[in-house]
């Protein structure tokens, strides 16, 4: 098992996804205007450093923001502070509300720091992605990965060395939840599911809309909007469908990864 964090695969896939951008490409080399960095990084020392940390890189009451994928989504497809806003909007831990601008430094502050932080390992060249052992990528996809809980090479897996280039195929397992942003195939990214139970014992299930300490919102599956003023006897339960995938994160050694990604890319 290496000793590397995964950050050294964000590195190499964010290298190779920046590098084929000089192809004519969707994704653009993520840049980042110095100027509103610095303005970005006044608010965000103001308010959101005693949570996410002086370095982004997260504490005990706030997330990893290198790790974020609502901010790489940022760097990679330069939202310019998109999904940030609907983060930053919606409680429980976020009651903030920036306008355009603010929003515009803010997302740039984290970008650069995003930068500096894969800066170390950041490659211009795609690497060999496929000198791993897919054996062992085989045994951890069926054994300490618990992929087999969720998915399998002769069903939903079959097939997907020939779907996507190692680079995507890479970025599809670290975070599955990037979508078709970065292919037009795969799965489309579903959504946040919440399950609110009235005091009547009555269940109602969709997507979730809003959430705040005060209210739900959630769209069923007939597309029906339905909101709930959250109060004594509402019980709120959220289900993140990629929670297993945002979990690994944590899990991964490199090796792992460079031993999933040359197995998974032999299922062709
Ligand atoms: C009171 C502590 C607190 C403060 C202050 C705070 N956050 Fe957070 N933030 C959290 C926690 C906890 C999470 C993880 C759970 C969640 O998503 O709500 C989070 C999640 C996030 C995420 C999503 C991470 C992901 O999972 O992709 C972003 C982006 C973010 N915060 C940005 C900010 C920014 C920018 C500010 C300042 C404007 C800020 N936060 C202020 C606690 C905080
Ligand atoms: C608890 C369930 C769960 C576990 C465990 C899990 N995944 Fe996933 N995985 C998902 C979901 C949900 C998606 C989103 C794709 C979808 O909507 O079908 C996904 C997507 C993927 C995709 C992209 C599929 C595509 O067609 O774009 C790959 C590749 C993948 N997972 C590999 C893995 C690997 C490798 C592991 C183990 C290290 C793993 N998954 C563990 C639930 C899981």
């Amino acid at each position: 098992m290496g000793s590397l964090r995964p950050l050294n695969y964000l590195a190499l896939v964010f290298g190779f996804l920046c590098w084929s951008a000089n192809a004519p490409g969707q994704f653009a080399r993520p840049t980042v205007d110095p100027a509103a960095a610095d303005r970005g990084a006044k608010i965000y020392g103001g308010s959101c450093a005693k949570c996410h940390g002086a370095d982004t890189r997260g504490t005990a009451t706030g997330a990893d923001l290198v790790r974020s994928t609502v901010v790489l989504h940022d760097r990679l497809n330069s939202l310019h502070g998109a999904e940030l806003a609907a983060v930053l909007e919606t409680g429980p831990n976020h009651h903030f509300k920036y306008d355009q601008e603010k929003l515009f430094d803010l997302s740039q502050f984290l970008v650069q720091s995003v930068n500096k932080t894969l800066r170390s390992g950041y490659s211009n060249q795609p690497t060999d992605l496929l000198n791993g052992d897919a054996k062992a990528g085989e045994a951890y996809f069926a054994g300490a990965g618990g992929c087999v809980k969720c998915h399998s090479v002769t069903g939903d897996l079959a097939g997907i060395g020939k779907r996507y280039s190692p680079a995507i195929l890479q970025q599809k397992f670290l975070f599955p939840n990037s979508g078709p942003r970065f292919s037009r195939t795969g799965p489309p990214v579903q959504k946040m599911q919440v399950t609110v139970t009235l005091s009547s014992g009555k269940a109602l299930s969709g997507s979730l809309i809003y959430i705040d300490d005060f209210a739900v919102s959630l769209r069923d599956d007939k597309g029906i909007y339905q909101s709930f003023a959250r109060g004594e006897g509402l019980k709120v339960r959220t289900v993140d469908p990629y929670a297993a995938h945002v979990a690994l994160l944590d899990r991964y050694t490199d090796t792992d990864i460079h031993n999933l990604t040359t197995y998974l890319e032999t299922l062709k």
